[in-house]
């Protein structure tokens, strides 16, 4: 009996949720810099999600709207271009594409095609964060269904790719040439430590202040860990490390978690020379 209940209840709760993410992102006054109204952004997320049901997606359309929003909230007179690493069939691509071209940004789509790169012996098998399942990452993973050639046919017919740039390669071969020179969004989803790492190592250096790295495996264990790891970040990047916002199930969204978190580039020394000290963040009760 409770049995037959709890999925049902399951269901309603995942249903309310999702309209909640939905209703957010409709009401919530984002891109209004780049002429959103709330019409505007209710017919945004409904092709978003419509788009998500076309391309076969390793994302959600309430992520993809999480990004999207990202997009929008960058100010039109901050300069920078959007990266994505790892499109597999380019469903995610073809929704940042919308948001890029609404605020008139370039969108890198940058992908073997190939799938995943040969992973580290000790990144090959991994822990499902709280759970007791694990996965094991073979090379040739999630390649692209079709290639490049196939990715770049879906954002022409679902998205908008006039303003796509795509940059194909292992990303320790792609990145350190890649074009953009201010980015102000990257969203990475390429599942292993050893991509995450030459993602950060060329593109943090280029991202702006406030600009976010988005990552997709805030479950894994090894992924996050990398956030934190003050050598790795002193010995590639000569900085202290960032730390991760969303560790686990990721950031909050609707009723639920976003299954994504992100690193935040910020200026520790500036803020320490121009912020104004507050009350510190769990002080929150005491302060009220
Ligand atoms: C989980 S899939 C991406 C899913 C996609 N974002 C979506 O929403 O459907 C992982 C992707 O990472 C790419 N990838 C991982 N490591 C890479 C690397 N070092 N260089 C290039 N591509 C990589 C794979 O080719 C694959 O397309």
């Amino acid at each position: 009996m409770t049995k037959m209940k709890r999925p049902i209840k399951e269901k309603i709760f995942r249903f309310c949720s999702a309209l909640l993410t939905f209703l957010q992102f409709v009401f919530r006054n984002t891109g209004t810099e780049y002429g959103l109204t709330p019409l505007k952004r209710f017919k945004l997320a409904r092709r978003i999600i419509a788009n998500t049901q076309k391309v076969k997606s390793l994302s959600t359309w309430r992520q993809h709207l999480v990004l999207v929003e990202e997009i929008l909230s960058v100010p039109a007179a901050v300069p920078g271009d959007v990266v994505e690493c790892s499109c597999f069939n380019g469903a995610s691509s073809v929704n940042l594409s919308l948001a890029c071209a609404l605020a008139n940004r370039t969108l890198y789509i940058c992908d073997s095609f190939e799938g995943l790169p040969d992973p580290e012996a000790d990144e090959k098998f991994e822990v499902q964060g709280n759970s007791t399942n694990y996965y094991v990452w073979e090379k040739g993973e999630f390649s692209s269904e079709g290639g490049l050639a196939a990715v770049r046919r879906n954002v022409e017919q679902y998205g908008d790719v006039s303003v796509c740039k795509f940059v194909k390669g292992y990303f320790n071969e792609s990145l350190p040439n890649l074009e953009a020179q201010h980015i102000v969004l990257v969203f990475e989803d390429a599942d292993i430590a050893s991509s995450v790492k030459d993602c950060l190592v060329n593109l943090w250096p280029k991202m702006t202040e406030g600009s976010k790295f988005y990552c997709h495996e805030p479950w894994s264990k090894k992924v996050v860990a990398l956030f934190f790891d003050a050598g790795w970040w002193q010995a590639n990047l000569g900085l202290d490390y960032p730390g991760f916002f969303g560790s686990g199930n990721g950031t909050v969204t609707g009723l639920g978690y976003s299954s994504m978190g992100y690193a935040l580039k910020i200026d520790e020394e500036k803020i320490r020379e121009t912020g104004t000290k507050g009350f510190h963040a769990g002080c929150q009760g005491f302060e009220a």
